[in-house]
């Protein structure tokens, strides 16, 4: 049930670096007068979010409030602080003001928010929650790239590379395209794996993308040994995937019919009238 004094815990989507990709809504959330609180991986450490808003051109308010969620495999440690964060954030939302915790990136898109929420949720059932949409980073590495990651019929999928290459090996054959999120401790192995495929050309890597300190690199060979930062990712491209020639509805045919001629296309109405007999 919902309690009228709580007030709502809004997960505002930044976008992953450029301030011009945070969305009005979230400018809006930002400016509504709700409390800001932030996430960030040790205590007096700067927060990549709020650096976004700053590069915006808004000043940090006087009570903003920093979360702690470290970066860590301690499940311990990781419950305990998710069970601070989430007492913390009850504690400000009984004070009937809005809460707006700032996200990187897409708040749905392997965020922090999503477990918040349902943290929060478990100690307050009746808190209202908001989320607002915003550009995930690899729809923004996707553009700054040129990389165009799905048209018409093709496949995409989007998975931390954590899984492993033998996954992604076997991927690269379901998928036209594979973002590879959370790339950082697997990119040797991927990099070899890539090598080995002959895919190297047609994957990007991309670090902090829209933030300053933005890296694009397309030599992935170059990437061999040396560390990157933990906000990069894969875009991964297999030209060469085979499919079965399984006909396909409507809109999402096999990929020999996507090039038939510009003629045959504009045709295609005019046979399905034919067919339906409605010419
Ligand atoms: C915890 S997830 C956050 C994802 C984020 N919510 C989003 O919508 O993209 C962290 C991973 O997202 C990717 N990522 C997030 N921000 C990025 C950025 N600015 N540039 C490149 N990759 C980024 C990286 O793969 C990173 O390891």
């Amino acid at each position: 049930m919902h309690t009228p004094r709580h007030g709502r815990l809004i997960g505002a989507s930044l976008g992953p670096g450029d301030p011009g990709l945070i969305t009005r809504r979230a400018w809006a959330a930002l400016q509504s007068g709700a409390r800001w609180a932030y996430p960030v991986k040790r205590a007096e450490e700067s927060s990549y979010a709020l650096a976004i808003v700053r590069r915006g051109g808004l000043a940090v308010p006087d009570d903003a409030e920093a979360l702690v969620f470290p970066m860590t495999h301690d499940a311990n440690l990781l419950a305990r602080a998710w069970t601070r964060a989430a007492t913390r954030c009850v504690e400000l939302l009984a004070e009937g003001r809005d809460l707006v915790f700032l996200v990187e990136g897409d708040a749905s898109t392997f965020a922090t928010f999503g477990h918040l929420a349902r943290a929060v949720r478990e100690l307050a059932p009746g808190v209202a929650v908001e989320t607002i949409p915003g550009v995930p980073s690899f729809a923004a590495a996707a553009a700054r790239t040129g990389v165009t990651l799905a048209e018409e019929d093709e496949t995409l999928a989007v998975i931390p590379a954590n899984y492993g290459v033998a996954v992604i090996d076997r991927l690269l054959d379901e998928f036209d395209t594979l973002v590879l999120m959370k790339v950082k401790p697997r990119i040797d192995e991927v990099v070899t794996l890539l090598e080995q495929r002959g895919l190297l050309a047609s994957s990007r890597f991309v670090e902090r993308v829209g933030a300053p300190d933005e890296r694009l690199v397309d030599d992935l060979a170059s990437l061999k040994g040396t560390t990157v930062n933990y906000l990069s990712l894969m875009l991964v491209q297999n030209p060469r995937r085979t499919r079965d020639d399984t006909p396909r509805q409507r809109g999402c045919r096999p990929r020999r019919a996507k090039v038939a001629s510009a003629t045959e296309m504009t045709q295609e109405p005019e046979r399905e009238q034919e067919k339906a007999g409605t010419s």
